[in-house]
C-alpha cells in the first residue's frame, strides 16, 4: 500500500525526536500502522542549524505554508509551539483536507474548540496526545480506556520542568535559576519558561484533561493558576520537617455544585505516591466511579518520550484514514453535540488546608495577634513552628499549618496578618492536599 506522507513543522526537541523515532522503529511502526509513515518535508526557522535527527530524504523549508499546501502531504505534524502562527497553520492544513498531529497544549487549550469544530465538519482528525504529560498516554486512557466511568477526580504532576526544579531544590540544595537553566538545556522547558514556572503550561494541560474527563468545552480561563516561582528552599525544608513534600499539582474535581479546577503548589504527605514522583517525571491519578483510583506515571517532557506520543498519534491517524469519520473516537471523548457548559466553583468557595510561612518580628504578643486573626476568620491551626530566633533585624520565619478552611476565610486572615506592623513580608501560602485514597 502507498506510504502516508508526513510534513513536520518544527524540528526542535520534539520534532527531531519524532523524525528520529520514526526512522529508528520504521519497520515495526509500518507493521503496526499497516502503511509506511514517511516524513517527506519539514519546516524550520533556520536552515543552517544542526538537527538531532537524520534529515536525509526530507525536503527542508523555512516556509511552513509550503507543507500545508503541498497536495502530496497527507498529515501535518505541528511542532513549533505558540498559538498564533500554529493556529493559522493547523486551520490551513485542515482547510486543505489534511489530518493534523500536534503537541501544542497552549493551542489546544485556548483554540481547541474552534479547531475541533473545523476538523469535525471536514471529517478530519486532530490528534494531540503529546500535549499532556509527555510520553504518558493519558488522553487515550481517559478517552478510551476509562470511557465507561464517571470521572470523579483527576490529580496530576503535569509540568516536568516544575517537578524537576522542585526535586533538584529538595535533593541537591540547588539554586532555582540554575535548575531552570538545566531544564531549558535538557529541552524540557517551553520556549518561554514563564509558562512552566508560573503554572500556565500545567493549566493548559489540566484544561484539556478536564474537558475529556467531564465532557465539557475547553475553557482555559476557568482554571485557577499559581506557579512555583515564589517558593524558596526554606519552604521545601520546612515542609519536609513536617512530613510533607511540595509538588506542583493540577487538580480537577467534580462536586454537586460544579467543577473545581486548580493548578498550584501543594503540600502532600511524604508517603503519598505523588510525593515520590521526582525529576522530569509526570504522574496522573484518575478516579472513576467503576475503576476506583488509577495512577499513570512516565516522563513528562523531553525529545523521545514526547515523540513516543506523537508517533502513536500518527499511527492512530494512519489506521483511521479509511474509517468512517462519523464513527471515529471524538476529539474530546464525548460526542461534540453532547459537550456541556461546565459550572465552575469559584476559588473563594473551595475548602483546603494551608501551609502559611510568615516572616515576623520575634517579639512578645506577635504570635497571639496572628492566632487571633486566624481564629477570628474561623481558621483553625493544626501546627505552628517558629524557625530560629531571628535574623539581625529580629525577623523570624513562622510556619503555620491550618486545618481545612474556606479559601475566602484564609485569604482574609492572610491580609490581616500581612497588615500587622510586626509582619515583614507577604505571607507565603501553599495549599495542603490530603489526596485521600493513597
Ligand atoms: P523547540 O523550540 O525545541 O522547537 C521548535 C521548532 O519549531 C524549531 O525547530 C524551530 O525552528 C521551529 N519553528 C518555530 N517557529 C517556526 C516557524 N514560524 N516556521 C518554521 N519553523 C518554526 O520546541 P519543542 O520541540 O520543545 O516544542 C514543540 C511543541 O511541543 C510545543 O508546542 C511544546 O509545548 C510541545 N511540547 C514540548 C515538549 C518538550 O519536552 N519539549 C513536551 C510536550 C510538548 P529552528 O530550530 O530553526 O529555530
Ligand atoms: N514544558 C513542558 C514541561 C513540556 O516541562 O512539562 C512538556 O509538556
Amino acid at each position: 500500500m502507498k506510504a502516508v506522507n508526513i510534513g513536520v513543522i518544527g524540528l526542535g526537541t520534539v520534532g527531531a525526536g519524532t523524525v528520529d523515532l520514526l526512522h529508528r522503529n520504521q519497520e515495526e511502526i509500518t507493521r503496526r500502522a499497516g502503511r509506511e509513515i514517511k516524513v517527506t518535508c519539514a519546516a524550520v526557522r533556520d536552515l543552517s542549524r544542526g538537527r538531532h535527527c537524520d534529515t536525509a530524504g526530507i525536503t527542508l523549508t523555512t516556509d511552513p505554508n509550503e507543507i500545508v499546501s503541498d497536495p502530496s502531504i497527507d498529515v501535518v505534524v505541528e511542532l513549533i509551539g505558540g498559538c498564533e502562527v500554529a493556529f493559522d497553520l493547523v486551520t490551513a492544513a485542515l482547510a486543505q483536507g489534511k489530518h493534523v498531529v500536534t503537541a501544542n497544549k497552549a493551542l489546544i487549550a485556548t483554540r481547541g474548540n474552534e479547531i475541533f469544530e473545523q476538523a469535525s465538519t471536514a471529517g478530519l482528525v486532530v490528534a494531540f496526545e503529546a500535549a499532556v504529560a509527555g510520553g504518558i498516554p493519558v488522553i487515550k486512557i481517559l478517552r478510551e480506556g476509562l470511557s465507561g466511568n464517571r470521572v470523579e477526580k483527576l490529580i496530576g504532576i503535569l509540568n516536568g520542568t516544575c517537578n524537576f526544579i522542585l526535586s533538584e531544590m529538595q535533593e541537591k540544595d540547588a539554586d532555582y535559576a540554575e535548575v531552570l537553566t538545566q531544564a531549558q538545556q535538557a529541552g524540557y522547558a517551553e520556549a518561554d519558561p514563564y509558562f512552566d514556572v508560573e503554572g500556565v503550561d500545567a493549566a493548559h494541560k489540566l484544561t484539556i484533561l478536564a474537558s475529556i474527563a467531564y465532557g465539557v468545552h475547553l475553557n482555559f480561563q476557568s482554571v485557577y493558576v499559581e506557579g512555583i516561582s515564589a517558593l524558596t528552599r526554606d519552604d521545601i525544608i520546612f515542609a519536609q520537617e513536617m512530613g510533607y513534600r511540595i509538588k506542583h499539582l493540577g487538580m480537577a474535581r467534580r462536586s454537586t455544585t460544579g467543577l473545581d479546577l486548580r493548578v498550584h503548589p501543594c503540600l502532600i504527605a511524604e508517603d503519598h505516591l505523588l510525593a515520590n514522583v521526582t525529576g522530569v517525571m509526570n504522574a496522573v491519578v484518575v478516579e472513576g466511579d467503576a475503576v476506583g483510583e488509577t495512577l499513570y506515571y512516565g516522563a513528562g517532557a523531553g525529545a523521545q518520550p514526547t515523540a513516543s506520543a506523537v508517533v502513536a498519534d500518527l499511527i492512530d491517524v494512519v489506521r483511521t484514514l479509511t474509517a468512517d469519520p462519523g464513527n471515529r473516537v471524538p476529539h474530546l471523548a464525548f460526542q461534540a453535540s453532547a459537550l456541556a457548559k461546565p459550572g465552575i466553583i469559584p476559588l473563594a468557595e473551595v475548602y483546603c488546608a494551608h501551609y502559611l510561612r510568615l516572616t515576623v518580628q520575634d517579639q512578645p504578643g506577635v504570635l497571639a495577634d496572628i492566632t487571633k486573626i486566624l481564629g477570628g476568620h474561623g481558621v483553625s491551626i493544626k501546627a505552628i513552628h517558629q524557625h530560629g530566633t531571628g535574623d539581625e533585624d529580629g525577623k523570624v520565619p513562622v510556619v503555620i499549618v491550618t486545618h481545612v478552611a474556606q479559601e475566602a476565610a484564609v485569604a482574609a486572615a492572610v491580609s490581616g496578618i500581612e497588615a500587622l506592623p510586626a509582619s515583614a513580608h507577604p505571607v507565603v501560602r501553599i495549599r495542603l492536599e490530603t489526596l485521600e485514597g493513597h
